[in-house]
C-alpha cells in the first residue's frame, strides 16, 4: 500500500508510521511522500532522514486553494498513492481532492470525536477545552476523512485519562503516546483489507 502523509509540524505521528514500517510491523505500507504545508516543519527533516520524498506545497507559495489542491494532488497521482494519512496536518482539504480518494483519507485528532473536534479544535486547544470542561478522560480518534472537519467514520478510539494538576501540555503528550499506537495500527487494519 503506497501511502503518503499531510503534515505541518513536528511530525512525530509520521515518526511512528516510518517507525512501524521499519520494524516490519506494517509489511504492506510503503511512504512514497510526505508533503507538509509548511516548508519549516521538522516533519520534513524525518521524511529526509528515512529518505521519504517530502515536498512543501505553502500557502506562501500557492495563496489561491484550488491551485494548492492541485499542485497536492499532482504530487500524489505522480507518487501512486493508495492511501493518504493526514498526521498533524493543519489546513482544509478541497471537496474535490476527497472525492478523487473517497474512504482513502485517513486523520488522526486527539480528542474522543464527536467531542472537542470541529474549527477551532485542533493542537494544543483541544486539550486545554478538555480541562475547561472537567472531562475525567480524553484520548485520541483515528477517522476517515470526508466533506466535513473531523466528521467522517471513526475507526479506532481508545482514552486516556485526565489527571488532577494536568496542563494542556501534559495531557498532550499523554493523549500523543496514543495517536502513536492507533494510527499504525489503524494503517495496518487498511493494509489487511479489515475496514470496508
Ligand atoms: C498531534 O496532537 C496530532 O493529533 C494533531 O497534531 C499534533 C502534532 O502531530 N493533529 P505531529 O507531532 O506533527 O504528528
Amino acid at each position: 500500500m503506497k501511502i503518503s502523509v499531510l503534515v505541518s509540524g513536528g511530525g512525530t505521528n509520521l515518526q511512528s508510521v516510518i517507525d512501524h514500517i521499519e520494524s516490519g510491523y506494517l509489511d504492506k505500507a510503503k511512504i512514497v511522500r510526505v508533503i507538509s504545508s509548511n516548508c519549516d516543519a521538522f516533519a520534513l527533516k524525518r521524511a529526509e532522514n528515512h529518505n521519504i520524498k517530502g515536498v512543501c506545497i505553502s500557502k506562501e507559495m500557492l495563496p489561491d486553494p484550488k491551485e494548492r489542491c492541485a499542485a497536492i494532488m499532482k504530487e500524489l497521482e505522480a507518487a501512486g498513492t493508495d492511501l493518504i494519512i493526514l498526521a498533524g496536518y493543519m489546513s482544509i482539504l478541497e471537496p474535490e481532492l476527497i472525492d478523487r480518494y473517497r474512504d482513502k483519507i485517513v486523520n488522526i485528532h486527539p480528542s474522543l470525536i464527536p467531542k472537542y473536534c470541529g474549527k477551532g479544535f485542533y493542537g494544543r486547544k483541544v486539550h486545554a477545552a478538555v480541562l475547561a470542561g472537567n472531562e475525567l478522560a480524553s484520548g485520541a480518534t483515528v477517522h476517515f476523512v470526508d466533506e466535513g472537519v473531523d466528521t467522517g467514520k471513526i475507526i479506532l478510539q481508545e482514552q486516556v485519562p485526565v489527571k488532577p494538576g494536568d496542563t494542556p501540555e501534559t495531557l498532550a503528550n499523554r493523549v500523543l503516546q496514543i495517536e502513536h499506537r492507533i494510527l499504525p495500527e489503524a494503517i495496518k487494519m487498511l493494509c489487511d483489507g479489515k475496514l470496508k
